[in-house]
């Protein structure tokens, strides 16, 4: 089964990634996490993106196009879950194209809702342990006190993303609002999309998701 995560940033789309790829052996494909990744592994194509990020602006279709294109290439396991992909008409026109040459079908899409309020608190309160990518929040799941990471056992350091700033958070938003809210009105045409309420508790979240995958 394969699936895309849709939501502004913050709405909880890599913590719900996180949960389906422990429990249902799905593959995730976060393009934010592999355009960071080049970024810390300092290749040109890092270089380019690392500014864009921080500003909070998309990065071209065509690296992150290039970027799924590789991906899709590798193993399959339980089926992918896009997080973060497609953010642009062309760049879900190009997913559609790339699912159907590896004979691959696209089987849902799932709108995550968050008003902005929740959002700005959301990013703002959140960190990652740098040895696994857990993801923490100051409000709803504090970093443990004795610094050891609760899912990878480790304590390394836990960072803040470059961009959860506020002004960056505002152009990432409106990024979103122009740019990828537009892809709601092309699935919901497809007859592809269901929209659920983000906003309460990660395990609601959970549980709304379950049943759509299972409907
Ligand atoms: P990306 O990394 O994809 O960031 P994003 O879309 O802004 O989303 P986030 O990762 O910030 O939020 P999330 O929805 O995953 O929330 P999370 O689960 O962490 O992209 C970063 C940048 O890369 C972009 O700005 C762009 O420059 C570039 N880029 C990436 N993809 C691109 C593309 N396709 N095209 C062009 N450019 C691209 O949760 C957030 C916080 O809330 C956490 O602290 C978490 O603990 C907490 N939380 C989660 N769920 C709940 C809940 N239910 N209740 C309370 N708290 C919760």
């Amino acid at each position: 089964m394969n699936i895309i995560l849709l939501g502004p940033p913050g709405a909880g789309k890599g913590t719900q990634a996180h949960h389906l790829v422990a429990t249902r052996d799905m593959i995730q494909l976060s393009t934010g996490d592999m355009l960071r990744e080049a970024k810390e592994s300092g290749t040109e194509m890092g270089k380019r993106v690392a500014d864009v990020m921080a500003r909070g602006e998309l990065v071209t279709d065509e690296i992150v196009i290039g970027l799924i294109r590789e991906k899709l290439e590798g193993g399959k396991g339980g089926g992918f879950i896009f997080d973060g992909f497609p953010r642009t008409l062309p760049q879900a026109d190009a997913l559609g194209q790339l699912l159907s040459e590896c004979g691959e079908t696209l089987d849902a899409v799932i709108e995550m809702q968050v008003d902005d309020e929740a959002l700005v608190d959301r990013i703002t309160a959140r960190s990652t342990c740098s040895n696994c990518g857990e993801v923490y929040n100051d409000n709803t799941k504090p970093i443990p006190a004795d610094g050891v990471c609760t899912k990878c056992g480790e304590a390394h350091e836990f960072i803040r993303r470059a961009d959860d700033n506020e002004e960056a958070l505002r152009n990432r938003l409106m990024e979103y609002y122009k740019k990828t809210s537009p892809l709601i009105g092309y699935y919901y045409a497809k007859d592809m999309l269901s929209s659920i309420n983000g906003l309460g508790p990660v395990d609601d979240v959970q549980r709304s998701i379950a049943a759509i995958l299972q409907g």
